[in-house]
């Protein structure tokens, strides 16, 4: 198996305006966020914007089905596919680099970026997570699990959070939060849903419009909006 598989046969779209801001979308699943973002694009929302790239950590992930339906060059590099962890790490930087990604986006990525990948986009990697930081995050909080814990811990309010990374699980500057009201007969299932409709697809595209017109700036771990 080649351990970085390409599907470029589909062209971006060009764009009529110049684009100041190329893209690279990190996943792992069904890519709503990632369908959030082209929509936002689509729509000129995110004018300038253009994805340039879909990676996947796994294969055969519905998220790049929609790259490949949007016409956006996608590609699989899995850490099954290396030796080493190092190997995988040099792999994935050397992708964007090759693509000249400005901002790298994790829209559903479960894996953990690794040093190198970091420094060499130090402040230009956002992640979205499904809860209000820093509760119900870190190591093990992904997919559904930060909505069973907020259920069994009995918060009335949730929702998601979008913040920069470094070099831990959602630690990062937060940039941006949204809450959404946990009802009583909730399941983790109709929450996960709720957080992502009333919360996650607004920010992560707001958060990347913010980023595009340089209205973020960093202040410690603060991050203020210019
Ligand atoms: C989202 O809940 C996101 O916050 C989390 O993983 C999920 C991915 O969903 N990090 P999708 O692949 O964007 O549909």
């Amino acid at each position: 198996m080649a351990a970085v598989r390409s599907d470029s046969a589909g062209k971006a779209k060009r764009k009529d305006v110049a684009t100041v801001l190329r893209l690279g979308v990190l996943v792992s699943g069904g890519g709503t966020n990632l369908q959030a973002i082209i929509n936002k694009i689509n729509d000129g929302t995110l004018e300038g914007c253009e994805i340039v790239t879909v990676v996947s950590s796994r294969p055969g992930v519905y998220a790049l089905e929609r790259a490949r339906d949007n016409g956006i060059p996608s590609a699989c590099i899995s850490k099954k596919g290396f030796h080493a962890i190092e190997d995988y790490n040099r792999a994935l930087l050397e992708h964007f680099q090759k693509a000249e990604v400005d901002l790298v986006v994790l829209a559903g990525y479960l894996s953990m970026l690794g040093e190198d990948f970091v420094k060499a986009y130090k402040d230009k990697i956002i992640n979205i997570h499904p809860s209000l930081i820093p509760s119900f995050c870190g190591r093990g909080y992904y997919g559904i699990i930060p909505h069973q814990k907020a259920l069994e811990y009995g918060v009335k309010v949730t929702g998601a959070t979008v913040h920069f990374v470094d070099f831990e699980y959602d630690t990062g500057p937060i940039i941006l939060q949204k809450a959404v009201k946990v009802l009583d007969d909730d399941t983790p299932e109709s929450l996960q849903l709720r957080v992502m409709q009333e919360a996650e697809w607004e920010l992560l595209p707001e958060a990347i419009r913010l980023f595009s017109q340089g209205k973020l700036k960093l202040d410690g771990r603060k991050v203020i909006r210019g």
